[in-house]
């Protein structure tokens, strides 16, 4: 069994985009800039963007928080969107999920330039990866194919069962698994809360990846001996021992499974940092299409 180390490889990626940014400075041009916007004071959130800022200041980018009590009215986050479209000085920004319940979410994603759009949550940049155009990905998935990439692992010809549905992960990373190349040329399946014989499924998985939010639910008996387990979880619970009063819990049964895999991402550690990394790649990535 080999540990994927995300955090190790999220450290060498942001120090090679802060090779190039400097590379770029010296050549005249401006250092890349992402803002993120961040309605209410939700804990996770307040912890990811915090977490994004940081990542910005490790790149060389220049970053931008815009914030928002959770009162906000659409109209207001909508301007505030578009304000961002028309800001030169930004080579990209997100806005940081979820948002209140009185605010339409999609009507957000919507309203953000496709090509500042850092997150790949637009439909133009969804539909540009379902037909193999290169644009904006989402970050979770991105992070988990430049994980399997930098460890050499063999995916064409394999099945990768994805279990979740969500339009950030399971569905983006089903898209990835799919594509032409490697990492990709994988069959795949999406099994979700509708899949009736998930167990059978998951056995038959050379890469598993858990994305559902379910503590400890992929199981021992669920793993094939010597697959990848790739755990996107990262649940709050409860834990008195630590400072914080939770830890963060994946969504596989870590100590039963590991011994299984020939490879599988530890919680914290593993999926997490290569988020943040993929959203710097996606950051620099804009900067150089829009460079000057
Ligand atoms: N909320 C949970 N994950 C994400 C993410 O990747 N981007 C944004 N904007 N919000 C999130």
């Amino acid at each position: 069994m080999e540990l994927i180390d995300g955090k190790a490889t999220a450290k060498t990626i942001k120090a090679e985009i802060a090779a190039e940014v400097e590379q770029m400075v010296k050549d005249g041009h401006k250092r890349p800039h992402l803002a993120a916007i961040l309605v209410g004071h939700d804990g996770g959130s307040e912890t990811y963007v915090a977490s994004k800022v940081k990542a910005c200041e490790e790149c060389g980018f220049q970053s931008t928080l815009i914030r928002f009590e959770d009162t906000v009215t659409e109209q207001e986050l909508l301007d505030a969107v578009h304000k961002l479209n028309d800001d030169t000085d930004v080579d990209g920004f997100i806005v940081q999920l979820p948002l209140p319940s009185h605010i339409d979410e999609q009507k957000i994603i919507e309203a953000v330039d496709p090509e500042k759009d850092v997150d790949g949550f637009h439909p133009v940049n969804v539909g540009k990866l379902s037909i193999g155009l290169p644009g904006f990905v989402s970050a979770t998935p991105a992070g988990i194919v430049e994980l399997l990439r930098r460890y050499n692992i063999p995916t064409r010809g394999k099945h990768c069962v994805v279990i979740g549905r969500s339009n950030i992960v399971g569905k983006p990373m089903a898209m990835l698994m799919l594509r032409k190349g490697q990492p990709g040329d994988c069959t795949v399946t999406v099994c979700h809360s509708g899949t009736g014989n998930l167990k059978e499924i998951t056995r038959t998985a050379d890469i598993l990846v858990a994305a559902l939010g379910k503590p400890g639910f992929v199981t021992a008996d669920m793993v094939k001996p010597g697959a990848t387990v790739i755990d996107v979880g990262t649940t709050r619970v409860p834990d008195a021992t630590k400072k914080s009063g939770f830890r963060l819990s994946g969504d596989v049964d870590f100590e039963n499974v590991a011994p299984l895999c020939e490879f599988i991402t530890p919680v914290p550690g593993g999926v997490g940092p290569m988020t943040i990394a993929s959203l710097m790649m996606n950051t620099i990535q804009a900067a150089r299409k829009r460079k000057r």
